[in-house]
This record gives structure tokens, sequence and C-alpha cells, in this order.
């Protein structure tokens, strides 16, 4: 454990037995200090989207195809013309230096030791260039927090095309923060300072809520901020937070290159539908003119299977790589995203589809339980 101002900081640096990551939680709890659990684990008001998240999956399913001939799916793709081992991503979290002391660091490293792409957060513990850096020519996206003063957002641009990225993800879905009880109860001020804001003033974020660093950042995003950024940048604008087809319709028109449908995790709007229930309607819409970004209630291969049957071309999971990260860094991240794949290519050998096109093609059944 290492003290960073008062905040007891995991530096675990091991594999783990992964069961499955659903299991990562409970066993996250007992490491990480109980504000810094509550922030990570919390959805908002009385957690209704962040728990339909989950339930959602069982609205559709998969019939086993046996007589299909096939064996060792290939689980490798190209999204964004860029070369993957597997269509599951890391999804921009916030903070990790919360759960162990290399914070996106080692997210970095273990998604890129996996050919998968990690994607940073504006307000992540370690800096764009450090992020980078550890993934090692292994590609990320930066996620943006659009600010207020657009010399921010152009600097932050400006540093993260530098730094190599390969795509820039605009969340559009928080301008303000969701009602986040846990953050109440615990008092929740981050107790480590936000490596991309301190370069525009020193110790940024530390010893602030996730509504003051809100409050910062844009409130209204329009269409126009779209358009704005995707000018300004000549790397592909991906638009997170979609969750219905008109939003889609509008990213698209503005000029994004990508459309992320997600509900944040359940930690924004309470009272939407499941992520996953939402995906559908959008991806038709979109009908394959971009490609959709899918997360919000990840956790076994067989969902990642409904969500591209569904119309997602790249999945993301969030949460259960950070409890990897408190129980052993790099090391147990990588064992977790290894155990979701393992997950995944079963469920493509017991659906019969032996690519990630198959599975893209396959019609699920709709009983909903
Ligand atoms: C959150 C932001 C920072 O959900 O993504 O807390």
């Amino acid at each position: 454990m290492t003290d960073v101002n008062g905040y007891e900081q995991s530096d675990r640096e091991e594999h783990i037995k992964v069961l499955n990551l659903e299991s990562l939680q409970e066993r996250a709890k007992k490491i990480i200090p109980t504000g810094g659990f509550g922030y990570i684990a919390g959805g908002s008001e009385n957690d209704w989207t962040l728990e339909a998240n989950r339930k959602a999956f069982t609205h559709k399913q998969i019939y086993p195809r046996a007589l299909t001939n096939i064996e060792k799916p290939d689980l490798s793709t190209n999204v964004f013309g860029i070369d993957l081992k597997t269509p599951i991503m890391m999804a921009p979290v916030a903070a990790q230096g919360l759960a162990n002391s290399q914070g996106e660091k080692d997210t970095a490293k273990a998604f890129a030791a996996e050919g998968a792409l990690m994607a940073q957060s504006t307000y992540s513990s370690s800096s764009i260039a450090d992020t980078a850096a550890a993934g090692n020519g292994s590609p990320q996206f930066f996620q943006l927090y659009m600010s207020k003063d657009w010399k921010f957002n152009e600097a932050i641009l400006d540093e993260a095309k530098k730094a190599g990225v390969k795509g820039i993800i605009l969340t559009v879905d928080a301008t303000v923060d969701g009602y986040r009880e846990a953050d109440i109860v615990n008092n929740f001020q981050f107790p480590i300072p936000m490596a991309n804001l301190e370069k525009f003033s020193e110790g940024a974020g530390k010893g602030q809520g996730i509504a003051e660093i809100y409050a910062a950042a844009a409130q209204k995003i329009s269409p126009e901020d779209v358009r704005r950024i995707a000018e300004y940048t000549d790397l592909p604008v991906i638009v997170k937070g979609i969750q219905t087809p008109g939003d889609a319709e509008l990213a698209i028109g503005a000029g994004a290159a990508g459309v992320y449908v997600s509900n944040h995790g359940g930690r924004q709007l309470n009272g939407g539908p499941a992520s996953f229930d939402a995906l559908e309607a959008v991806a038709k819409t979109v009908s394959g003119r971009v490609p959709i970004i899918f997360d919000s209630g990840i956790r076994r291969g067989s969902d990642v299977f409904k969500a591209l049957a569904s119309g997602a071309d790249l999945v993301a999971i969030g949460r259960p790589i950070v409890y990897a990260l408190a129980l052993g860094g790099a090391p147990a991240a990588q064992d977790a995203l290894q155990e979701l794949n393992n997950e995944f290519k079963t469920t493509m050998q017991l659906a019969g589809t032996k690519t990630i096109k198959d599975v893209q093609n396959t019609t699920l059944a709709e009983f909903k339980y």
C-alpha cells in the first residue's frame, strides 16, 4: 500500500485467478478505501439504471448452432482502420489511481499485451503522455470532457495527437453529475490530482468532488460543439453517451466518425433504459455509416456476443478492470481481460461463429425473461 494524502492506494502487481469478472467487485472492495470504492462502484439515485444494465442481457438469447463445422474462433477485428486482436476495449474510466498507484499506466500495459484498444480519460490519474508510453505504441483513444475554455480543449487535443492516440471520444452525457449517493455518504473527494488538469492548475482535482470537476467542464453541448471539435482535430471523433437514434443522427450529421452507445455505467441519468436495450434502435439508424462502440453492463462473454450481434463493432468494459487493478495491477488487469476474451471465444464456438463478422451477422432471439 502507498499512502497518498491519507488515501491507501494499492501497489500490488501480481497475477490473479479470475473466475469471472462479476466476482472481482467483492474482492476489490476489501482493498480499495471506502470513498474510492463507492465512487467507482456507484450508480446514481437508487441505481435502477445501473441494475437494468445487467438485467437487459436476458432480453435477447443466442441460439446455439452446432452443425457449422467450425473450430478455433478468431476474435481479431479491424475498426476505425485499426487492427485489434479482440473487439473488447477499455472504457475511458476516470481516476484509476484510486485503485492502483500505477493507475492508467497499468491498464495501458494490460490492454497492449492483449492487442486490445485502450481509452484514456481526461480525468486520468496519469498523464496522456505517460499512459501512451506505457502502451508502447499499442492503439489508444483519448476521451475528452469538453471544457468551457476552448484553449483547454485545443491544448489537450493537441497533446493527445502528439502522444499518438488514434481517436477522440467526446463524452456528451455528463454536463452535470448524476445524483451519486455513495459520494455524499462518504463525503468523497479525489485524494489524488488529475494529471491532465494539473498542467493548467497545480494540484487540480485533488480535494474536489466529481460535481466540482464537472462544473469546470461544459454544462451544455450542442451538435455545433461536436462539429467544432471534429473540425479542429484530424483524428476520428466518436460521440459517447448516445442512447437514442435522434442523437446518433445529430452526432453523425455534425461530423462524428463513430457513435458510442453508453449510459455511463448507470452513473448519470437514472431512470433511463439499460444501454443494451437502447443499442439495437441506434444501430438500425446508424446502419453501418460509422462504427459503434457499446458499453454499460458488460461482464460476460455472452454479453459481448449479444452486443456485437445487436450492432456494436467494439464493446468496452470499465469497472471490472479497475477492480483487477486494485487486486494486482497490470498482470491482474490482463488476467481479467483474458478471462472475458476466453468466455467470449467459448460463446463464439458454441454459437457456431468463426469470425467477428459471423457474430455480427447472427440474429438473436427475443424472449423477455
Ligand atoms: C464519472 C466520470 C468522471 O463517471 O466519468 O465519474
